[in-house]
C-alpha cells in the first residue's frame, strides 16, 4: 500500500474576531494524501482554502483558532504546537508552502541568495557560506540555467514577476520538504508565464524534490491537468472529492456542477457552451448554519435541504455531501 504522508482528520478552523465574532471558516474536513499524490482544491473566494491551508501547516496565529480535528504530518501530529515550533521543525522540511504573491514573500532588502541563505541557517544552524552558495547553485541552475548567478544576487525589485515567483518556488523547496501546498501560486501571473511556473512545480516533483502536493486555485479546469484527485470546498466544508476526471467531467454535487458550469472552458471540452454564473452568495460564516449550507443557491434544492446537515459519503465512487446527489 502507498505511505500516508499526510493525514487531516475532522478539522474545524475559527477565527475569533475582536467584536466577540466567531468565523466558522473551515468546517469537519478530512482526508488523507499518499506519497505522490497530487490534490487540488478548488472553491469560490471566500469558502475558506487559504485558512485551510495555514491549518494543514500547523499556523494557528490569532484570530485562528482550531476548534476541532488533528492534522498529522508522516504521524506526527501538528496540533498544539506554537508557532515558533511549528516555523523551526515542521515548515520548510516536512511541509512547505507556495504563497501567492511572490512580492509580499520576500525581503525587497535582501538578494535572493540570501534570502535562501537564511532559510538553511534557520533550519540547520550556522552554515558555511562558501558551501550554501554551491548549494544555492546547484539547486537554482536546475530551473534557472545560466540565468541562475543573475537571479541569486538580485534584489526582488530586479526581477519580473515570474522569476519571483519561481525564486519563492526556489526558496520553499529547498530544503526538499516532504509536501509542498501551493495556494493559487499562478493567479498573478500572466498566461504564457503561469506555464513556465507550472512547469517548474511538476520539474521539482519529477525531480523527486518534493513529492506529494495541495494545488489550490480557483481554475477547476486547470487542476484536470495538475491533480490526480479534486476536492471541492463551499462555505468551508468540502462538498465533493474524488478523481480530477470524475469532479471535471461527472461532477455529482449540485455545487460542484455549478462551478463547472461557471468556469466551462475549451479545455473542459465545451467550448460551445457559456459559462452561467452561480447566482446568489454563501451563506455568512458568522452564524451556525442548519441543513445544507448550498441549499439557498442550489436549483434542486428540495424542503428538507434547510433542515437536514449534510454528511459526506461515499456515492458513485467518490465522496459527496449531498443526500439528494444524482
Ligand atoms: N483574519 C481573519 N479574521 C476574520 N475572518 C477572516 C480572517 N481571514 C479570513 N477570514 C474569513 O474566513 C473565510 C475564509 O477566508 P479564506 O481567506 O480562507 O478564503 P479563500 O477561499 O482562501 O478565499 P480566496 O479565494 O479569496 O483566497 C472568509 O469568510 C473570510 O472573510
Ligand atoms: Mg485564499
Amino acid at each position: 500500500m502507498a505511505k500516508q504522508t499526510f493525514e487531516v482528520e475532522n478539522l474545524s478552523l475559527h477565527y475569533l474576531t475582536r467584536f466577540g465574532d466567531k468565523i466558522r471558516a473551515v468546517t469537519d474536513v478530512s482526508f488523507t494524501m499518499q506519497e505522490g499524490e497530487i490534490l487540488g482544491i478548488a472553491g469560490e473566494s471566500g469558502c475558506g482554502k487559504s485558512t485551510l491551508v495555514n491549518g494543514l501547516m500547523g499556523l494557528f496565529i490569532p484570530p485562528l483558532y482550531p476548534s476541532a480535528g488533528d492534522v498529522r504530518v508522516a504521524g506526527e501530529s501538528l496540533m498544539n504546537r506554537t508557532p515558533e515550533e511549528v516555523r523551526k521543525n515542521v515548515l520548510s522540511r516536512k511541509v512547505s508552502m507556495i504563497p501567492q504573491g511572490a512580492f509580499n514573500a520576500l525581503n525587497p532588502t535582501r538578494k535572493v541568495k540570501d534570502i535562501a541563505a537564511d532559510v538553511i541557517a534557520a533550519h540547520e544552524g550556522g552554515t558555511d557560506s562558501t558551501a550554501t552558495n554551491a548549494r544555492l547553485m546547484e539547486r537554482f541552475q536546475l530551473f534557472f540555467g545560466k540565468e541562475t548567478a543573475r537571479i541569486l544576487n538580485s534584489y526582488p525589485i530586479q526581477l519580473t514577476a515570474g522569476e519571483r515567483q519561481r525564486s519563492v518556488i526556489g526558496i520553499s523547496t529547498l530544503l526538499n520538504p516532504q509536501m509542498v501546498i501551493a495556494d493559487e501560486p499562478t493567479s498573478a501571473l500572466d498566461v504564457s508565464t503561469q506555464k513556465v511556473v507550472i512547469k517548474m512545480i511538476f520539474d521539482l516533483l519529477d525531480a523527486g524534490i518534493f513529492k506529494s502536493m495541495i494545488f489550490i486555485t480557483h481554475e477547476l479546469p486547470l487542476l484536470r491537468h495538475v491533480a490526480n484527485n479534486i476536492a471541492i470546498m463551499y462555505a468551508g466544508e468540502f462538498v465533493e472529492k474524488g478523481t480530477a476526471e470524475q469532479i471535471v467531467f461527472s461532477p455529482k454535487h449540485p455545487y460542484t456542477k455549478a462551478l463547472m458550469g461557471a468556469m466551462l472552458s475549451a479545455e473542459a471540452g465545451q467550448k460551445d457552451r457559456k459559462p452561467v454564473a452561480i447566482e446568489g452568495a454563501p451563506p455568512s460564516l458568522a452564524k451556525e448554519i442548519v441543513g445544507c449550507r448550498f441549499a439557498e443557491r442550489c436549483p434542486v434544492v428540495r424542503p428538507e435541504c434547510r433542515q437536514n446537515k449534510q454528511e459526506i459519503r461515499m456515492f458513485a465512487d467518490r465522496l459527496v455531501r449531498c443526500d439528494y446527489a444524482e
